[in-house]
C-alpha cells in the first residue's frame, strides 16, 4: 500500500474531475485563448474566464479580472514583489518564510530595497507586535506566509494585515500552504496581494498558480511578450489580467485548477483544513510518545495547520525518510524544505526535520500505518 504524506509539496491524488478537466482541455479544446478567432480558441477563452470566475469567490475576490494566472506561487510572489517594490522601499517579512519569498527579497535588497526579517518564536509563530515594531516611515509592504510549510505554524494574518493597513503599506499573503484548507477572504482580511499555487490545496496540476492584486494596487508585469491582443503596441500593456499573463497559458493546468477549485468549493476549505489538522494531530499524539522524538512547531493544535515536523535524536531526518520510502512505500519530505531560515528559527538547521503533510484523501488508517513504520525504523 502506497501512502502519500507529502501534500505540502503537491497534493496527490487529485479529484477525478481534475484529471478529466485536464484531458478535456487537451483533447477537446486543444487551442489557446486569445490566439485565434476560431471556435476552439474562443472556447479556450471561455474556459479561462470561467476559471477566474470560479477561483475568485473562494477568496472573496469580487472582480475576477484581478486574478492573474501564473505557473507557480513562486512566480506569483516574484510578480508581487518585483512588480511593486522600488529602491528605497522598506519591506517587512518573517524568519519563517520559504525561499520563494525570501530569495526574491534578498535579490531586491541588493537592488536597494530595505528589508527587515522579523524573528518568529521557537514555535514558528510571529508576534504581530514585533511586526509593528519593525515599521519604518518608508515601509511599503508586509509580506508573510500564512501557514509554515515546515511546521504548520499559522500566523495571525488578520492582525498583521491590520498593521499594514494602518501603516499604509501593502499586505502580501503567501497562501502556499493555506489556499484550499483555510478560509481566506481578501476583503475582510485586507489582503492587497495574494499568491497561491494551483497544485497544492486547490488540487490543480503542477505548473499552475495565481496572483490576486486588489483594485488600486499598481503592478508592473514581470514578463513581456504576447498577450493575444493589442499586438501593435511596443510596450507591454499593464491591463488586468492579460498584461500579466504574457505567453501561452497553461490551459490544461488552468482547466484542472478550475475543477480543483470547484471541488474545494463543494467540500469547503474549512472542512478540508479540519480533516488535515485532525490527521496531523493523530500523528502528533502517537509520535510524541516515542522516546527520542521531538515535535516542532506550535504545541497548540489550533495554531498549527495540517503540516507536522519532527526529529529523532541521533538520526538524520533524510535517513528516516529514505527508510520510510524504501521499506514501507511512504512518501514524506525531509531536510530543509526550501525554508532554511525557518529551520534556524526552530533550531533544526542544518539537517532539518521529517515532515508529513496529510491531505483530504489521506485516511486515519494510513496515519496509523505511518506511525507504526516510524516505530519500526527508530527502535
Ligand atoms: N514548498 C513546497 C514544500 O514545502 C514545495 O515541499
Amino acid at each position: 500500500m502506497h501512502i502519500y504524506l507529502d501534500n505540502a509539496a503537491t497534493s496527490f491524488p487529485k479529484p477525478e474531475s481534475v484529471y478529466r478537466a485536464v484531458m478535456h482541455a487537451m483533447r477537446e479544446i486543444g487551442a489557446s485563448p486569445g490566439r485565434g478567432g476560431h471556435r476552439r480558441s474562443l472556447e479556450a477563452g471561455r474556459l479561462l474566464f470561467r476559471a477566474r470566475e470560479t477561483i475568485a469567490p473562494l477568496f472573496g475576490i469580487q472582480d475576477s479580472s484581478r486574478v492573474i494566472f501564473t505557473h507557480s506561487a513562486t512566480e506569483s510572489l516574484n510578480m508581487a514583489l518585483r512588480g511593486t517594490l522600488k529602491p528605497g522601499d522598506h519591506v517587512i517579512t518573517t524568519s519563517m518564510e520559504h525561499n520563494s519569498l525570501l530569495r526574491p527579497l534578498f535579490s531586491l535588497r541588493r537592488q536597494g530595497v530595505e528589508l527587515s526579517v522579523v524573528a518568529a518564536g521557537g514555535d514558528g509563530r510571529v508576534d504581530p507586535a514585533d511586526v509593528r515594531a519593525a515599521l519604518r516611515p518608508n515601509s511599503r509592504m508586509i509580506a508573510v506566509g500564512h501557514v509554515s510549510n515546515v511546521c504548520g505554524a499559522i500566523q495571525d494574518v488578520d492582525l498583521i494585515a491590520a498593521i499594514a493597513r494602518e501603516a499604509g503599506a501593502l499586505f502580501l499573503l503567501d497562501a502556499a500552504q493555506s489556499a484550499g484548507s483555510e478560509e481566506i477572504d481578501v476583503v475582510k482580511c485586507g489582503i492587497d496581494l495574494l499568491a497561491a499555487p494551483g497544485h497544492k490545496g486547490l488540487f490543480g496540476p503542477q505548473g499552475s498558480g495565481i496572483l490576486y492584486a486588489a483594485p488600486g494596487v499598481r503592478l508592473t508585469p514581470l514578463l513581456a511578450g504576447g498577450t493575444g491582443g493589442g499586438s501593435s503596441a511596443e510596450e507591454q500593456p499593464d491591463t488586468m489580467p492579460e498584461g500579466f499573463e504574457a505567453g501561452t497559458h497553461n490551459l490544461p493546468g488552468i482547466a484542472g485548477l478550475m475543477a480543483g477549485a470547484e471541488f474545494v468549493q463543494g467540500v469547503g476549505a474549512a472542512v478540508i483544513g479540519e480533516k488535515e489538522r485532525l490527521l496531523a494531530r493523530m500523528a502528533a499524539e502517537r509520535l510524541a510518545a516515542i522516546p527520542g522524538i521531538t515535535l516542532h512547531g506550535p504545541s497548540d493544535p489550533a495554531a498549527r495547520g495540517g503540516v507536522l515536523s519532527f526529529t529523532m535524536a541521533g538520526m538524520d531526518p533524510s535517513a528516516l525518510a529514505f527508510l520510510l520510502d524504501r521499506d514501507f512505500d511512504i512518501a514524506v519530505r525531509a531536510g530543509l524544505q526550501c525554508a532554511p531560515q525557518a529551520h534556524r528559527t526552530l533550531g533544526t538547521f542544518p539537517h532539518g526535520t521529517l515532515r508529513i503533510s496529510p491531505g483530504w484523501f489521506t485516511t486515519s488508517e494510513e496515519i496509523a500505518v505511518f506511525c507504526d513504520a516510524v516505530v519500526t525504523c527508530v527502535t
